[in-house]
């Protein structure tokens, strides 16, 4: 079956849906629990050790049958398969789409172009191993002979964003010794803040950039090399000792001066959003050691391998991206919450802004035709349960639908002191369960009423309900858990992708900004003028000056 970018409109499955919703699109959850009390049972679906609850989406058997069936007249199997192929999915870039080849075993092979890309990966992951080992057992030091106590990312975006929230979500299994910090923003806080406590002597830092070139990357990089020299005396041959990188640019790394014998490499099939288990993790390897890496390179595979190979009704990032599909094109959806019942997740929504947004934020399809429906969401959200005590309210009472995602753990990660007070976990559970029933079925005003509130405040008591949401469980947040969660979010984020028919590896809307932020940097610093840049600019350039 040919793929056709443009076809959504014409797969038959499509015009049902809109039937469906005609008929469904308003009906409550609550009746669809009425109508079928086994729902909370057989609305669900397990894979790579995640629970999937989506009995409360607004869904009934026809409407999955539908988004099944939409799925196959889109050919999502196929063009699955194709991803894991290495064919050259991403069009406009003209390359394949592989990063399910970071987490294969050793054992697999997969020529691409002539290449066995499973033993490359292999060669980088041992040599990540041997490299992190050495941090660890301290065989490795600095300049003046001292261990490395301190190791600093540097980059943005994809070579920021996992890095980060994989340290902060696998803190629990990672070195209390050692400073783990990630540098990002331009701002030069971000180097100061992230500096200005370290001692140079013990400081490693990770310069992580695919391109090399990005911008604030390497301006990060340039003003860690100087406090860097400045720390250890001037001498320039201790910059071997302090810096690597992580990149497939070796001519730019050599051209920094980084040694590349001390560059870990990655391949143009590895998108930037897609690179957190590549050697972008690196500093996620010596924080929890390669066994805990490879842990959770076992984890993204086992989810790839549930993509793979599970029924499409039974397969977790299916359902999820059909259910994102259904919410945002039927339902009309715009963004959704996603609300982690974990505090170490605490970066894992804005690591899914990347994920998401870069991905699926596409007005055109593969082919270039402007589409004709909505395609990605926004994606944000916050840990619970602190999220319930600012924006839940609009989730609840606003007119706004705001499909959730909320995942919990069954068990705990750390114990606490023992008190009267009801235990903390049982507590952030009864939370999080409380929350999506709240959504849900919300409270009439005949219930309001019923507890004796005074009649002119009842409008402002009901909940209406009928808000959708997943919910994710796993036994508990370990390396292999965070793996797979991550490639659930990834593959769902392609299986919409498929359905709208659009390139979810580009990223070609950020580079207009970062042309244009080129062009006003000697307006700033020269006082250049520019005939060529609006009156606003040019106004708020010289404020700025000023
Ligand atoms: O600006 C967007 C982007 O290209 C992301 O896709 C990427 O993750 C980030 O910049 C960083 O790029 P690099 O790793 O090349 O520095």
């Amino acid at each position: 079956m040919t793929y056709d970018p443009n076809g959504l409109e014409s797969a038959p499955a499509w015009s049902q849906l809109k039937d469906k919703h005609d008929q469904i699109g308003e009906q409550h959850l609550r009746e669809f629990f009425d109508q079928d009390s086994t729902r909370g049972k057989t609305h669900t679906a397990d894979g790579a050790g995640i629970h999937l609850d989506y009995s409360k989406q607004r869904v009934d058997e026809e409407t999955l049958d539908l988004l099944v069936q939409l799925a196959e007249q889109r050919g999502l199997a196929e063009r699955r398969d194709e991803m894991f192929d290495g064919v050259h999915i991403n069009v406009t870039e003209d390359r394949a789409v592989l990063h399910t080849a970071l987490r294969r075993p050793s054992s697999d092979t997969l020529e691409v172009d002539g290449q066995n890309v499973i033993a490359d990966v292999h060669e980088v992951l041992n040599k990540m191993g041997a490299f992190a080992e050495r941090i660890r057992d301290e065989s490795w030091t600095g300049h003046t002979g001292k261990p490395i106590r301190n190791v600093v990312n540097i980059g943005i975006g994809g070579s920021d964003l996992g890095p980060v929230m994989a340290f902060e979500a696998l803190r629990h299994y990672t070195r209390r010794d050692m400073q783990f910090r990630f540098v990002s923003n331009v701002d030069g806080t971000d180097i100061y803040e992230a500096t200005q406590d370290l001692d140079p002597e013990e400081t490693l830092f990770i310069v992580s950039s695919k391109t090399f070139t990005t911008q604030e990357t390497m301006n990060n990089a340039h003003s860690a090399r100087t406090w860097l020299l400045e720390g250890i005396g001037g001498d320039e041959a201790g910059v071997a000792k302090h810096f690597v990188a992580v990149s497939t640019n070796a001519e730019a790394v050599e051209a920094f001066g980084i040694d590349t014998d001390n560059m870990f490499g990655f391949w143009d099939w590895v998108g930037g959003r897609y690179s957190m288990d590549s050697a972008i993790g690196l500093s996620t390897m010596i924080a929890t050691g390669p066994a805990g890496f490879a842990e959770m390179l076992a984890g993204f595979n086992e989810m790839d391998e549930h993509f793979r190979t599970a029924d499409l009704r039974d397969n977790l990032p299916v359902l999820m991206g059909l259910l994102a599909i259904w919410n945002r094109n039927f339902l009309g959806a715009s963004t959704v919450a996603v609300l982690p019942y974990e505090q170490y997740l605490k970066r894992f929504p804005a690591y899914l802004q990347q994920l998401t947004m870069e991905s699926n934020g596409k007005h055109v399809t593969l082919d270039g035709e402007h589409v004709t429906y909505e395609t990605g969401p926004i994606y944000w959200g916050e840990p619970g349960t602190n999220g319930q005590h600012s924006f839940y309210q609009l989730i609840h009472q606003g007119t706004s639908l705001i499909p959730c995602d909320f995942i919990f753990f069954k068990q705990p990660l750390n114990k606490v002191p023992a008190t009267d007070a009801p235990d903390h976990h049982d507590l952030l559970v009864a939370n999080v369960l409380a929350q999506a029933a709240a959504l849900a079925f919300g409270k009439t005003a005949e219930e309001v009423a019923a507890e004796g509130i005074a009649p002119e405040i009842v409008p402002h008591k009901v909940m209406e309900g009928n808000r959708p949401s997943n919910m994710l469980v796993a036994d508990k947040l370990t390396p292999a858990t965070l793996g797979a969660l991550i490639a659930l979010y990834e593959q769902s984020v392609f299986v919409q992708g498929v359905i709208w028919g659009i390139d979810s590896f580009d990223q070609w809307g950020v580079e207009l900004g970062k042309v244009m932020a080129k062009k006003i940097i000697p307006v700033l610093t020269d006082g250049a003028e520019d005939d060529s840049l609006d009156s606003s600019t040019l106004t708020l350039a010289k404020l700025y000056r000023s």
